[in-house]
């Protein structure tokens, strides 16, 4: 079979040296299954300088490189029947998997022209059959994800990877990812190999690999999943949308509340009434507990149901003196409700005095038998505000929370 051509059309012909050291790739050149060959622009340029860029009409910094030295290049090439020009630059589609596929099977030739970064006489587009980018990053110029592309093209050549059937099953190819693999030992580091994998059932041996392509693809890439599974049946697409999105569907809130410190009111914390050095407590409405309703306003927030105040209004007669961990009970109602369950609640006190830290392990226990979690997805801390600001002059005690959700 003739060689599959490669035609590179680059200033920087010495970048590509280094696909003759690569492996498998470097062979298939060797062995003739590709060729590749470098055309310069500036060799094909007759003025002493050997200029191939110039300044761009209507000003702005940076050179352009000219049409022509790239239009003479290109006409130098010669032609094989099937062939194909893509340009590298960012502004491109997304280089995929089909597109590898689809060059080395379909055409017996590819001319590759690589962009500059300080950018190329927008006639030179005329040239090509396709516009390719190699993700969402600006490079200096198209050698390397030139070099993408024939690395991703060779190796789907037959014969240049010793057993093609690996090539059905990788990653992308099937249009999943491809399923875990493991070699001897059986057990590394107190890690063991799958039992099925060692079972000798071929039968068995695929179907996990299935299930794991699949599990794995909808967990890392659910974009490439939903595309797959809309191949299978594209009937399913609405559902497996909406399984997507439940994989993906996490929400975080945040939540602050600071009450002033007078005397004659109770200081309660996490629902618990602690005693104040000068017998302060927190102002309110209700009990005034800074640490659950900053709790409160994350969860709201997190759902984007607005603040405490707007379900428990302090103009409300019924709130007067309210216990607040009854109004947490309310708001973890709500966000059950809503189809979300709690993954963890992080909050900090800022409270001068009286020392918390004896109480946080029973306000922690308290705050998550109210929320119906294991106490060790709560963590309460407790800081001071080294004498600076309203809650280090004791005018005040304020917390912070942070809640994250999980759809159910
Ligand atoms: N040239 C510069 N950046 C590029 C990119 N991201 N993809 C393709 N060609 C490029």
């Amino acid at each position: 079979m003739a060689p599959y051509r490669l035609d590179v059309i680059s200033l920087s012909p010495r970048a590509f040296l280094s696909l003759d050291q690569l492996g498998v790739i470097g062979r298939a050149f060797e062995s003739g299954i590709a060729e590749i060959h470098i055309h310069n622009p500036r060799d094909f340029v007759k003025d002493r300088y050997r200029q191939v860029d110039d300044h761009p009409y209507g000003g702005g910094p940076g050179m352009v490189l000219m049409p022509e030295p790239v239009f003479q290049a290109f006409e130098s090439i010669p032609r094989k029947e099937k062939t194909r020009t893509v340009l590298l630059t960012p502004q491109g589609c997304d280089l995929r998997q089909t597109d590898l596929q689809r060059w080395s099977a379909d055409y017996d030739q590819l001319v590759l022209i690589c962009g500059q970064y300080e950018g190329f006489d927008e006639r030179i587009r005329t040239l090509v059959d396709e516009e390719v980018s190699i993700g969402d990053f600006v490079l200096t110029g198209g050698e390397i994800p030139a070099m993408v592309l024939i690395n991703g093209i060779v190796r789907l050549l037959p014969g240049t990877v010793g057993c093609s059937e690996s090539l059905l099953n990788e990653s992308h190819s099937s249009g999943l990812l491809e399923h875990p693999h493991y070699t001897r030992p059986a057990e590394f580091r107190g890690i063991v190999v799958p039992d099925v994998l060692r079972s000798g059932n071929h039968q068995a041996i695929a179907s996990w690999r299935q299930a794991q392509r699949v599990i794995r693809t909808k967990l890392r890439r659910p974009d490439l999943y939903i595309r797959w599974h809309a191949k299978q049946d594209p009937s399913l697409l609405p559902t497996i949308d909406a399984s997507v999105k439940e994989i993906v569907s996490f929400r975080v809130g945040i939540g602050y509340d600071i009450h002033r410190l007078v005397s004659g009111r109770p200081l309660i914390i996490g629902g618990i009434a602690l005693d104040h050095p000068d017998g302060l407590g927190l102002d309110g409405h209700s009990d005034a507990d800074v640490l659950v309703h900053s709790i409160m306003d994350a969860l709201l927030g997190a759902l984007a149901l607005g603040d405490i105040g707007k379900y428990f209004p302090p103009e409300d007669p019924k709130w007067k003196g309210a216990d607040s961990m009854l109004l947490l009970s309310e708001v973890i109602l709500l966000v059950l409700n809503k189809g979300w369950k709690v993954v963890n609640v992080d909050a900090v006190v800022v409270a001068e005095r009286p020392k918390l830290k004896p109480y946080i392990d029973l306000m922690r226990t308290n705050l998550a038998e109210r929320m119906k979690l294991e106490s060790s997805v709560v963590c309460v801390k407790a800081t001071t505000n080294e004498k600076l600001g309203p809650e280090g002059r004791e005018e005040g005690i304020s917390c912070q929370a942070v809640v994250l959700l999980h759809k159910l």
